[in-house]
């Protein structure tokens, strides 16, 4: 009796997964509306970050943004933190439904995940203490540079290391490097510009200087598992927001300027 009662629940249990999974796997339904995952490394203000001491929320621009396109295709959006370096992993596996972490389609990415187009365009900057006398990128040579394990930066720091003898560490969380700076345990740390400059004027012992490339390789999209059906319908919506303004209006909520 109690044997086939199990054997019971367990078919039961079995359907009800496989309902579950048949298109995305993480979207799952909350009241009426769908629910889309979305990961991000809440360690980049103001893209995403959680205001300590505020509340555990997390906040910023992605949030927002991926907040109103959700609305707008009539999902709820639910946001869950991890490390930057987890993030393509989570859409392979299906965990999420899209990523949105100020994330860099890069070719190497795109082997992996889709992209919607680009929303927010950035440069790298190098972040150092006022009174190291690093002003440019010579004067790294023989210095400790951090950047964020599995970011642009990390690749960045790799190509300047074939000019600039520079000895590179990397750390998960951006907040990590901004610690080691402070300690004297790295010399530098590259950094994009929005969020650097963020830190610069919250630290006064700390300075940035930017180092070029092209803005448009350093931009920022939303990243989707690969032909989710998702990217076209979030570019539709983005399109729709770059033109009647209300993109423009979230920049100047979390950067305080056009862009
Ligand atoms: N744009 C860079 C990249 O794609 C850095 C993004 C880091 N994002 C974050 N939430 N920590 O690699």
């Amino acid at each position: 009796m109690k044997k086939a009662l199990i054997l019971l629940l367990t078919m039961v249990m079995a359907v009800g997964l496989a309902a579950c999974g048949t298109s995305d796997k993480s979207t799952k339904a909350s009241g009426d509306k769908k629910v889309l995952v979305m990961a991000t490394s809440a360690d980049y203000a103001p893209f995403e970050y959680i205001e300590t001491g505020k509340s555990d929320e997390i906040i910023g621009f992605d949030v927002d943004l991926a907040k109103a396109i959700a609305g707008k295709l009539g999902f709820k959006l639910q946001v869950k933190d991890m490390d930057f370096n987890g993030l393509v992993q989570s859409l392979k596996s299906g965990q999420a439904d899209l990523a949105m972490a100020g994330m860099t389609p890069t070719p190497k990415r795109k082997k992996n995940v889709d992209f919607s187009d680009i929303y927010y365009s950035a440069q790298h900057m190098i972040v150092s203490k006022k009174d190291s006398g690093i002003k440019t990128l010579e004067d790294l040579k023989g210095k400790t540079v951090g950047v964020q394990l599995g970011s642009i930066q990390e690749n960045k720091a790799k190509e300047i290391k074939k000019q600039v003898a520079i000895k590179i560490e990397d750390r998960n969380r951006i907040p990590d490097l901004i610690q080691e700076l402070k300690s004297g345990r790295f010399d530098a740390a590259i950094i994009e510009d929005t969020v650097a400059k963020g830190y610069v004027a919250k630290e006064k012992d700390l300075s940035e200087f930017t180092v070029s490339d092209d803005p448009k390789e350093v931009g920022s999209a939303i990243a989707f598992p690969k032909n989710s059906d998702l990217t076209a319908k979030f570019n539709k919506e983005l399109k729709i927001m770059k033109e009647n303004g209300e993109l423009d209006q979230l920049v100047v909520k979390w950067f305080g300027k056009e862009k």
